[in-house]
């Protein structure tokens, strides 16, 4: 009988354990319910504890993380894959990004994103501001924004694609920026642009003259919807 009392009363503790058990997961679950902008803030807060992490780190014990190839297609900062065509593009809304990779995809060839050394904000784009970052590098021709990561190297290829949003009718400075600093030399260059309605204009031959070297196609303004199929229809319609 006292053996039956211990085993029912081990058998009481084993449940209440498990119903310890079930209080936590339940306040878990309670936290998963919690609103989002709470579980956000939660995610948020331990990723910037992970980034404080990384930064206490010395630079011995920092390793570079090996790219994937698809973190390295998603940057579009390829190393050269022996193309013979590269595409180096700026976007700072994304439509240019996405047109330049389905070019890329067409003619196989390697890609490059410039990043402007200080980011465009939203406030910078507002073009209904007369005094906003854009209004003013666009009312000036000579201003030059510096780039973060023009590491391209042009020797490799003979066929460069350049492409931009259309600002006030124009490439942006910054595309100027990028063409004085390069050699294009024995290159056939094509620029392309998207915009919300305006064609190329002279951004292409403006961009040539600042440059001073390569041969220029008119290049073209594409589409943001652009598919593949008709990428090609243009770029065969171009030689
Ligand atoms: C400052 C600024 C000026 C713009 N000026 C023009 C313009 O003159 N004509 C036009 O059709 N679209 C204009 N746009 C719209 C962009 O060209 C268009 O949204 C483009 O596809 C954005 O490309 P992205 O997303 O690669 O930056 C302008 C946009 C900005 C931010």
């Amino acid at each position: 009988m006292k053996k039956i009392m211990l085993s029912l009363l081990a058998a009481m503790c084993m449940f209440g354990l498990t119903a310890c058990g079930s209080t936590d997961s339940s306040s878990s679950s309670t936290a998963d319910t919690s609103t989002p902008s709470q579980a956000g803030l939660q995610e948020a807060q331990e990723q910037q504890s992970a980034t404080v992490t990384e930064a206490e780190q010395s630079d011995e014990e920092k390793t570079v993380p090996e790219q994937t190839e698809e973190q390295s297609q998603n940057t579009d900062t390829e190393a050269s894959t022996g193309a013979d065509t590269i595409i180096v593009y700026f976007s700072a809304t994304g439509t240019t990004k996405g047109v330049a990779e389905r070019i890329a995809n067409v003619t196989n060839a390697d890609i490059f994103e410039l990043i402007p050394a200080e980011p465009y904000s939203d406030a910078d784009l507002d073009w209904n501001d007369s005094s906003s970052r854009t209004t003013i590098e666009m009312n000036d021709p000579d201003v030059r924004p510096a780039i973060a990561n023009d590491t391209v190297d042009l020797d490799s290829y003979t066929t460069v694609y350049i492409g931009y949003p259309i600002w006030w009718g124009d490439a942006p400075r910054m595309m100027s920026t990028f063409v004085e600093a390069h050699d294009f030399d024995g290159k056939t260059v094509i620029p392309f642009c998207t915009s919300g309605g305006s064609g190329i204009g002279r951004s292409g031959s403006n961009l040539a003259s600042q440059a001073g070297s390569g041969n220029w196609l008119e290049g073209g303004r594409l589409d943001a919807g652009i598919s593949e199929s008709e990428i090609q229809d243009w770029i065969n319609d171009m030689n």
